[in-house]
C-alpha cells in the first residue's frame, strides 16, 4: 500500500495536498467539502495588519467618546449588523472550523511592520490554530530603501510573531530577494518553522480606454509551479525548515514535482477554486497510481530527491543552465 503521508510544521498529514490561503475558508462548509474530498489541512485566508489597524483605531474612536468607561463605551457600538469587528470574526471561523473538522487549520496573518497588530498570532493559537503562516507581502517602492534595511524589519518581525506564539510559525515570501538563500536562513534563525514559496504577485494591468490601473486576478497554470520548484530545489536540506510550494500545483504531476524538489507540503488555491473539490481525489488517485507504477511506496521517500543536493548535475538550477536553456532553443529556418 502507498504511504501519501508527509509532516508539515510538525503536523502529521494524510497527503500532502494542503489548501492555501483564500476564499476556499471563508465558509465551514467549504472546508467541510474540501476535508470530505481528502485535503490534508487548510490554511485560512488572510488577516491583514492594515485590517486590524483599521478596526482598532475605530474602536478607540467609539471608545473615546463622552466616557472613559470601557463597558459603558460598549454601548456607543453600533450594533454588529453595521459594525462588524472583522478581526474578532475571524478569530471567532478558526474555532468554529476546529469544531467542524479534523484536519489542521492554519491561520493567516499578512503583514509587514511590528506593532500592536502582532497580537493576533497568539489570538489565532488560543483561538484554535494550528500554525500560523505569516505572509510577508510588500512592494517596495521608496528608493531610499535598501534591501538590508527591508529584510531587517521582516526578520525582526517573523521574530516577534515567533516570540508571541507556541503553535509552529510559517513564512509566506515572494521570489524577490536579492540572495534568497541568505534571507531564508535568517529567517529560520529569527524562528520560522516552515517557508512557504512563493506569494503569488498580482501585477497591476493598464486599461489603455479609461486610462486606469485594472486589477484582474488571474489564476495560476502548471507553468507557474517552475519558479518555486527551483528554488524549493535549491533550498531544500541547507535549511533547518520544513518547505511548502504554492503557485502552479494543479496535477498530480505538480504534486510529484513538489515533493521532489523537496516540500514537504504542495498548496493548491486556483486548480481548487476553479476545478471545485472534486479536484482532490483524481489528483490523489493519479498520485497513488504513479506511485505504483513507479514503485514508490511513501511520498517521503521522493521528498527532496531531485533537489540540488541530491542529483547528479546541481549546476541545472544555476548560471550554467542559462546558457544551456538558451542553446536549446532550436534556430528558427
Ligand atoms: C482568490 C484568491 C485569494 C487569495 N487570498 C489569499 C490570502 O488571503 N492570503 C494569502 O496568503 N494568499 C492568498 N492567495 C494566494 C494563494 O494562497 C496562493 O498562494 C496563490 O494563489 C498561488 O497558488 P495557486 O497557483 O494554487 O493559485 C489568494 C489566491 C487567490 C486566487
Amino acid at each position: 500500500m502507498t504511504d501519501l503521508s508527509t509532516t508539515y510544521l510538525g503536523l502529521r498529514l494524510k497527503n500532502p495536498l494542503v489548501a492555501s490561503a483564500s476564499p476556499l475558508s471563508r465558509k465551514v462548509e467549504r472546508v467541510q467539502r474540501l476535508e470530505e474530498a481528502g485535503i490534508a489541512a487548510v490554511v485560512m485566508y488572510s488577516l491583514f495588519e492594515e485590517q486590524i489597524i483599521h478596526e482598532s483605531l475605530e474602536l478607540d474612536h467609539y471608545l473615546m467618546q463622552g466616557t472613559d468607561s470601557f463597558p459603558e463605551a460598549m454601548s456607543y457600538l453600533p450594533d454588529s449588523g453595521t459594525y462588524s469587528l472583522l478581526p474578532e470574526k475571524y478569530l471567532a471561523k478558526i474555532t468554529e472550523l476546529k469544531r467542524a473538522v479534523n484536519i489542521p487549520v492554519i491561520g493567516s496573518l499578512n503583514g509587514v511592520s511590528k506593532g500592536g497588530w502582532v497580537r493576533y498570532a497568539r489570538l489565532m493559537q488560543d483561538a484554535g490554530a494550528d500554525a500560523v503562516e505569516l505572509n510577508l507581502y510588500y512592494i517596495p517602492t521608496d528608493p531610499a530603501l535598501t534591501a538590508g534595511e527591508l529584510e531587517d524589519a521582516q526578520a525582526a518581525l517573523v521574530a516577534d510573531v515567533k516570540a508571541s506564539i507556541s503553535i509552529p510559525l510559517a513564512v509566506k515570501l515572494s521570489p524577490f530577494y536579492t540572495s534568497l538563500p541568505q534571507f531564508a536562513r535568517r529567517l529560520s534563525e529569527a524562528g520560522a518553522d516552515g517557508l512557504v514559496l512563493f506569494n503569488r504577485f498580482y501585477q497591476p494591468d493598464f486599461d489603455l480606454e479609461e486610462l486606469k490601473i485594472a486589477h484582474t486576478l488571474e489564476l495560476s497554470t502548471s507553468s507557474d509551479l517552475r519558479l518555486p520548484l527551483r528554488w524549493i530545489s535549491i533550498l531544500h536540506g541547507s535549511l533547518d525548515v520544513d518547505l511548502a510550494l504554492t503557485s502552479g500545483v494543479h496535477t498530480a504531476t505538480d504534486v510529484l514535482k513538489a515533493m521532489m524538489s523537496g516540500a514537504k507540503a504542495a498548496m493548491m488555491a486556483s486548480e481548487l477554486l476553479h476545478g471545485g473539490p472534486e479536484r482532490i481525489p483524481a489528483i490523489l488517485s493519479e498520485l497513488q497510481t504513479w506511485m505504483e507504477v513507479h514503485q514508490y511506496t511513501s511520498i517521503m521517500q521522493m521528498q527532496g530527491s531531485m533537489s540540488r543536493m541530491s542529483i547528479a548535475e546541481p549546476s541545472v538550477f544555476e548560471r550554467a543552465n542559462y546558457m544551456k536553456v538558451l542553446s536549446s532553443f532550436r534556430d528558427l529556418p
